[in-house]
């Protein structure tokens, strides 16, 4: 493939029927429930985007701005906010909404953060979970699928800002990121 991708994990296709899925799962799983999204940028605005779009129930959605890479391609492990929300989440059902977890240090953090201002629920969707996400203790409870430990692209994910454009995932050939 050329702009220094090597192939193609999930397609395009492949990712609108998962986010139909979940979209049904949460509509189910909210009925009757007042539902506000938080988005975590950049990574989760085409997740955010497509699977609001599937679900038929009622919701807010809100947005936080979280930093733990920077331009790397390791997490450092240190979580800043750099946006945070907007909505005062006290007795809300927060559904927090993620493009991928890769080590679950963000999110971990993230959780913890939420929960204490005082909310009714906090769950997590991610539409990737990376297997480096089993050794962290995090409930969660929509994924859209476990991709092997590559350096994936696409679909909000980036390399150093780029590809998060792609309509589907796909993998970073090797010598982008290797000296
Ligand atoms: C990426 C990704 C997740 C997080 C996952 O965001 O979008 O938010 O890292 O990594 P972790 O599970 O190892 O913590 P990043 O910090 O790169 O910001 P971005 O969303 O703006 O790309
Ligand atoms: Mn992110
Ligand atoms: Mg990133």
């Amino acid at each position: 493939m050329g702009d220094g991708l090597e192939k193609v994990l999930v397609t395009e296709e492949q990712i609108k029927a998962r986010n139909a899925e979940l979209a049904a799962e949460i509509d189910a799983d909210y009925a009757g429930k007042d539902l506000l999204l938080v988005g975590v940028l950049k990574g989760a605005v085409m997740v955010m985007a497509d699977l609001a779009r599937e679900l038929h129930h009622p919701c807010e959605m809100d947005w936080m701005a979280v930093s733990s890479y920077g331009a790397g391609t390791t997490s450092s492990g240190v979580v800043r906010i750099l946006k945070d929300l907007d909505t005062d989440i006290k007795d809300r059902n927060v559904l927090i909404v993620e493009d991928v977890i890769d080590s679950g240090l963000t999110l971990s953090w993230l959780v913890g953060n939420l929960k204490s201002r005082g909310p009714a629920s906090v769950e997590i969707c991610t539409m990737v979970r990376k297997p480096l996400a089993f050794d962290v203790d995090l409930d969660v409870k929509y994924i859209g699928f476990d991709l092997p430990n590559e350096f994936i692209v696409g679909y909000g994910l980036d390399y150093a800002e780029k590809y998060r454009n792609l309509p589907f995932i796909g993998t970073l050939a090797p010598h982008m990121y290797q000296g």
